[in-house]
């Protein structure tokens, strides 16, 4: 097969390793800086280009790598691929929806997914009444679409809470409020799923003193088995999305595991290395099984 990868830095860990493997099973890989691809959207037959005028042709499969700060431009170019019949690992449409926190909360409530209490208001007057509704202080506020622990707070009185959210309104930002998973002790889980399966999982403990995990954070990895109920939150909230591949993102709340977030491209350092598991393998595995010329469901509407 011949597979192009949509992302802006080709030395990442998890890009050399997606490389790495396909070419290990004979496929033909190119990378792509997203940023460099422009596109003829007018003509009958959509066709995306390259740098210095190479067209992109022939690509039976596309994984999109693309990073948060480039979330518009990245999914304008996926849909092109979309609509030139490209198999994409993910749907542009699926991660859209993920990108955005509150939509995504939306979609898993709607479908029943355990979640932490999560408020969002517009009118600043409103700050006291969401707070309320989100437990009160201790608090956790998210801006919407920030991601690598960048942009979590945690507000332990009514008072702070009150004034980072007047300060995240001010910057005119928009924010949502959390239930603070007091429990969960700095620690969380995310499951990689791939094509409706968990096929890795590890827990993620945050730098000391950091109630935040992440590994951009100064967190640590290890490898970790799955309650049967975490493993289907965690298939459930992949479907939620409509993401073959992704890393969901849960906590240990006392009344069982809640989703914070799906993410739509995993780093798979921290996973592979916490595991063992070739990860990697398995997603591109998974584009030998479903990338049919013309398979995408959506042809980038939506
Ligand atoms: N409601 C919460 N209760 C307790 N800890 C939380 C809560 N929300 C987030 N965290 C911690 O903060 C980290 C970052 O939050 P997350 O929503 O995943 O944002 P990001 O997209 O920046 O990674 C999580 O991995 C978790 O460790
Ligand atoms: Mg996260």
């Amino acid at each position: 097969m011949k597979i192009a990868m949509m992302a802006r830095n080709p030395n990442l860990y998890s890009h050399r390793r997606l490389k790495e493997a396909a070419e290990e099973r004979g496929h033909e890989f190119h990378i792509f800086n997203t940023l460099r691809c422009y596109m003829n959207i007018a003509s009958r037959r959509p066709e995306i280009y390259y740098n210095d005028g190479e067209k992109l042709t022939g690509f039976d499969a596309v994984i999109p790598r693309i990073g948060a700060s480039v979330t518009f431009y990245g999914l304008a170019v996926l849909r092109q691929f979309e609509m030139m019949g490209v198999y994409p690992l993910n749907e542009s449409v699926a991660i859209g929806r993920s990108r955005d926190k509150l939509r995504s909360m939306q979609l898993m409530a709607r479908d029943g997914i355990g979640l932490p209490v999560t408020t969002f208001a517009h009118d600043p007057k409103q700050t006291e009444a969401v707070l309320e509704l989100a437990g009160g202080a201790p608090v956790v506020i998210k801006l919407l679409e920030g991601t690598q622990g960048i942009g979590v707070v945690l507000a332990d009185t009514k008072r702070s809470a009150t004034s980072v959210v007047e300060a995240f309104r001010g910057a005119k930002v928009n924010i949502l409020l959390q239930e603070f998973i007091k429990e969960a002790g700095g620690t969380d889980i995310r499951a990689i799923v791939v094509g409706g399966k968990v096929i890795a999982a590890m827990k993620r403990t945050g730098a000391e003193g950091d109630f935040r995990s992440n590994l951009h954070r100064g967190g640590s990895a290890k490898l970790i088995k799955l309650s049967p109920e975490e493993r289907l939150t965690a298939t459930r909230a992949a479907k939620s999305m409509g993401l073959n591949v992704c890393g969901v993102d849960m906590l240990r709340a006392n009344h069982g595991p809640v989703v914070m977030e799906v993410n739509s491209s995993p780093g798979l350092e921290g996973v592979e290395m916490a595991t063992g598991l070739d990860v990697a393998g398995k997603i591109i595995e998974y584009i030998e099984k479903h990338a049919k010329p013309g398979a995408t469901r959506t042809k980038g509407k939506g």
